[in-house]
């Protein structure tokens, strides 16, 4: 059942392109427009939001924060992006004028079903984006978009991910268009950029050769780091919790400025760094910091598009993702890391599928 994969993680990571696919197909059509039909929201429910809220837990979290700054930009309010058990007993200011979004893969979550619970209370309008049919958060929520990614059976999430981000970036842009602040050639370039990620993530589970080589150097380290500024720092918080939670690897992901106002303390030599570098905005902020820690000693893997091939003069080793429009990077560069993370783990012979402590649906609270 594991169709010939060590792991149903690993089996899972592969399944991404195909993954992606599925969840994409559906809702472009031929001529590069995004229907979601399965969602009911009017345009003149969109004009009235006036703020978004996103809840979730864990990875699911972390592509809410990843499609806030997508819905900012292409939407023009602002986005909350919260973790449910802390949502929940917080006091959020949110009435009928706003959406809420919940993110969750098996649609079971206690806290976040219990946020959803109560934004309904309090007049938000909710969308839900899940992986199960027919789950408690699909029932609950106002409307629901599925992703399609089929059952994810190893506890650390992988094609839910990605095509949770898929998917929030197809929301965002359909608000957009109905609300009329996306231009129509952003909106077309974006819709390309989309159809092309399957065969993109394809290419990088081709061609793995290196990201198992790098292990060997790092695999026995216990303590990485992450680092990367706006979506790519999103990325690392992903790529941390992935690579702690199956290799017991103690992890921790940092706004890249933020280094020196004191991580910049536990750098040493050899001290493992991940820099995601994939936004052009903040590209020349992001090298400046591998500098720092570099000249520290940390041995620095870059995940950067392979326009960027004048990084390697910087850094220890690179992995390259396909270019790809900044938006959209986030989704390609996680899969690398996503296989560092299965790969750590492997070497240091932990339990892959089922990591200590863990379940795959936390319906507790
Ligand atoms: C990490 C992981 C968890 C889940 C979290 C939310 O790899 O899988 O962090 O993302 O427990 O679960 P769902 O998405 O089912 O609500």
């Amino acid at each position: 059942e594991k169709g010939g994969y060590d792991h149903f993680m690993l089996k899972e990571i592969y399944e991404q392109p195909k993954a992606i696919k599925d969840t994409i197909s559906p809702r472009v059509t031929k001529d590069g427009k995004i229907k979601l039909d399965d969602v009911s929201l009017t345009k003149e429910d969109i004009d009235k939001f006036n703020k978004v809220y996103v809840v979730a837990c864990g990875t699911a979290y972390h592509a809410g924060l990843i499609s806030k700054t997508l819905i900012e930009r292409y939407l023009n309010i602002p986005v909350v992006v919260d973790i449910a058990s802390e949502f929940r007993y917080g006091e959020p200011l949110i009435d009928e004028n706003t959406l809420m979004i919940v993110v969750s893969q098996s649609g079971e979550t206690a806290d976040t079903l219990a946020a959803l619970k109560l934004a309904k209370e309090k007049g938000a309008r909710v969308l839900a984006v899940t992986n199960v049919v027919g789950s408690s958060i699909s029932r609950e929520a106002d409307d629901v978009l599925y992703t399609w990614a089929g059952p994810e059976i190893a506890v650390a999430s992988t094609k839910a991910h990605t095509t949770q981000l898929v998917l929030l970036a197809l929301v965002s842009l359909y608000m957009a268009e109905k609300k009329g602040t996306i231009s129509k050639e952003k909106y077309d370039e974006i819709i390309k950029e989309i159809v092309e990620l399957p065969r993109k993530a394809q290419s990088i589970l081709d061609n793995t050769d290196l990201i198992e080589e790098i292990t060997e150097k790092i695999y026995k380290n216990e303590h990485v780091f992450y680092i990367g500024r706006g979506m790519d720092y999103d990325v690392s918080r992903e790529a941390s919790l992935k690579l702690k939670e199956i290799s017991y690897a103690h992890s921790e992901a940092l706004p890249a400025g933020e280094l020196k106002h004191g991580t910049l303390a536990l750098i040493e030599d050899g001290t493992p760094v991940i820099a995601t570098i994939t936004q052009s905005k903040t590209y020349e902020k992001a090298l400046s910091n591998i500098k720092e820690v570099k000249a520290r000693g940390a041995y620095v893997i870059a995940v950067t598009q392979e326009e960027h091939k004048e990084i390697e003069k910087y850094v220890d080793s690179v992995l390259y993702i396909p270019d790809v429009i900044d938006e959209l990077t986030s989704v390609l560069a996680v899969i690398p890391l996503q296989l560092l993370a299965y790969y750590v783990a492997v070497n240091r012979g932990c339990s892959i599928d089922k990591p200590r402590n863990l379940a795959k649906s936390v319906t507790v609270e």
